[in-house]
């Protein structure tokens, strides 16, 4: 029946949790359901004993039974979740309360291009990576694991995290299918499109997405959930089906900054299969980063606006005035807003010739060859392989998309001079551009609508937040993005906690029936 929502039983499984809120003075019990539960909520639950991580698995479970065939936000789900949550709600019994990570027995979801070295396939969602054996787990899951956290599935996205054809629709990959905005049953754009489905549909507790440029913080926004876009380096991408290691990075989508920031403590630093993340640790805040989640974080920073990205031109009232209305929260907050603000280059970085695809047309061909060298079984073991069996598989992977990607990328032949002068120019536009912006004017962010900035933080490896903002007439979800140099996160996460705090913007989508 068309309109029926699915979510009124969202909790046929364990019924509706009474779980105690602590709130201080006020303690009461409040119903409350496992939707839309952050890290804190569970963790509360599981140690009063209202809660285990095997009901929290089961309640997910039930929800990827019913959602997921409509949203194909999860390629695979782990087949041994279950006994991971019984073997963590043991731990929990044997420690002592507040010694375990905010993830230990939280369920977690990653980008089907992370490696995870158990029953899961890692395969970028497509059919030649089925079957590959990888060497180990990849850098971030063996942290999440030592955390307690679950390994709860591979989430779909953008076959080969959109870099095998333009033409690929947002959120299609052959493995995963199409998958769906949650609010709009539209495109979810990606390329971490099922990481963020996924986590807006309460399929799943957190989630894990990448980007090179925009696949994280573009699908939070489409989403109506937060996104981590993290400094260059600071969490590794060792086992991870790479595009680029000069923009590639791993980060937390969630339905909540503190969620967010929680998952990122838990993912950052140093592994010896990523070089970059040892210089990248100087970043990483002594007593993590949840000092950051501060009601007052908008206090006193100083906010640029450029106005170019709030340009929506004379007909879009609604998201001219929209913005508007974010900008004077801000203000609200007590942020001072630097206003009317111009990026040198801005043109150059948008118009296609600021080098950036050059260089990752070479730098894909070299990274993805080196990740599938060293598989220890692949259907594939380059990407000239990956491009013929696309062709030998054409139906199956629909190659009436193309792979005009691919090609190029096989066309090209290392890092030669047009590659070298392509990295030059995108350092030097990073260099007079941004970070000079953000030094001349004293910034501790730059604000900007969607995830419209994205190229801007992609080039010189600077970090962004992605946070709910609203929804428009339509229902479409927007958002707010934050961003700063490197090693920002810890103002960027009072920033938006603390914009979050002041909106609570996100509600959760009402999933209609086709
Ligand atoms: C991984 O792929 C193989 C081959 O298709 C399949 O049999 C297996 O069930 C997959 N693993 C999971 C956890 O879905
Ligand atoms: C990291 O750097 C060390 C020392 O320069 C080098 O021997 C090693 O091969 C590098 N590891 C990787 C994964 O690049």
């Amino acid at each position: 029946m068309a309109g029926q929502s699915f979510l009124l039983d969202i909790s046929m499984l364990l019924g509706l949790m009474a779980i105690l809120s602590s709130c201080g003075s006020c303690s009461f019990h409040t119903e409350l359901s496992l939707e839309e539960a952050t890290l804190k909520d569970l963790q509360r639950a599981f140690y009063q004993n209202k809660l285990t991580s095997r009901q929290l698995v089961e309640f997910y479970l039930e929800q990827v039974r019913r959602l997921n065939p409509i949203l194909k936000g999860i390629i695979e789900v782990n087949p041994d979740a279950l006994d991971q949550a019984s073997r963590a709600d043991l731990e929990r019994k044997k420690s002592s309360p507040r010694s375990l990570s905010p993830l230990h027995g939280i369920p977690v979801l990653v980008k089907d291009n992370i490696a995870t070295k158990d029953k899961l396939n890692t395969t970028a969602g497509s059919f030649a990576l089925l079957g590959s054996v990888v060497p180990r787990d990849a850098g971030v899951v063996t942290k999440l694991r030592m955390a307690g956290a679950i390994i709860f599935g591979k989430a779909s996205l953008s076959e080969w995290s959109y870099f095998r054809s333009n033409a690929l629709p947002s959120g299609w990959s052959a493995r995963g299918g199409q998958g769906k905005n949650p609010y709009t049953m539209g495109e979810p754009c990606g390329s971490s499109s099922g990481s963020a489905i996924s986590v807006a549909a309460n399929m799943v507790t957190v989630s894990l997405g990448t980007e090179t440029d925009g696949s994280i913080l573009c699908p939070s926004t489409l989403n109506s959930v937060v996104g981590i876009k993290p400094t260059v380096g600071l969490t590794s991408r060792a086992g991870v089906v790479p595009i680029s290691s000069r923009q590639d990075t791993v980060g937390p989508i969630c339905r909540t900054v503190s969620d967010a920031a929680y998952v990122l403590e838990a993912i950052v630093g140093a592994d010896r299969y990523d070089n970059s993340t040892i210089e990248a640790s100087k970043y990483i805040p002594k007593g993590g980063y949840g000092q950051f989640l501060r009601a007052g974080g908008l206090k006193g920073k100083r906010i640029g606006i450029v106005r170019e990205f709030y340009d929506f031109g004379p007909d879009d009232t609604f998201y001219t005035q929209a913005y508007e209305k974010v900008v004077k929260t801000l203000k609200k907050g007590g942020a001072i807003l630097v206003d009317n603000l111009m990026i040198d280059n801005l043109e150059q970085i948008f118009d296609g010739s600021s080098g950036e695809q050059i260089a990752l047309l070479a730098e894909f061909k070299i990274s993805l060859n080196a990740y599938l060298k060293e598989l220890v079984a692949s259907p594939i073991r380059s990407l000239s392989d990956a491009i013929e069996f696309n062709k030998k598989n054409s139906k199956l992977e629909n190659l009436e998309y193309g792979q005009e990607e691919f090609l190029k990328a096989e066309a090209t032949n290392g890092i030669g001079d047009a590659e070298k002068a392509a990295l030059a120019r995108l350092a030097k536009l990073s260099k007079d551009g941004f970070e000079r912006l953000m030094i001349k004017n004293k910034l501790d962010a730059v604000a900007a609508p969607g995830s419209l900035i994205s190229p801007v933080f992609a080039i010189g490896g600077f970090p962004g937040v992605s946070v709910p903002a609203g929804y428009d007439p339509q229902g479409n979800p927007y958002g707010i993005c934050f961003g700063g140099l490197k090693g920002f996160e810890p103002r960027l996460i009072e920033i938006a906690y603390g914009f979050e705090r002041l909106t609570k913007s996100r509600k959760p989508p009402s999933i209609k029936r086709q």
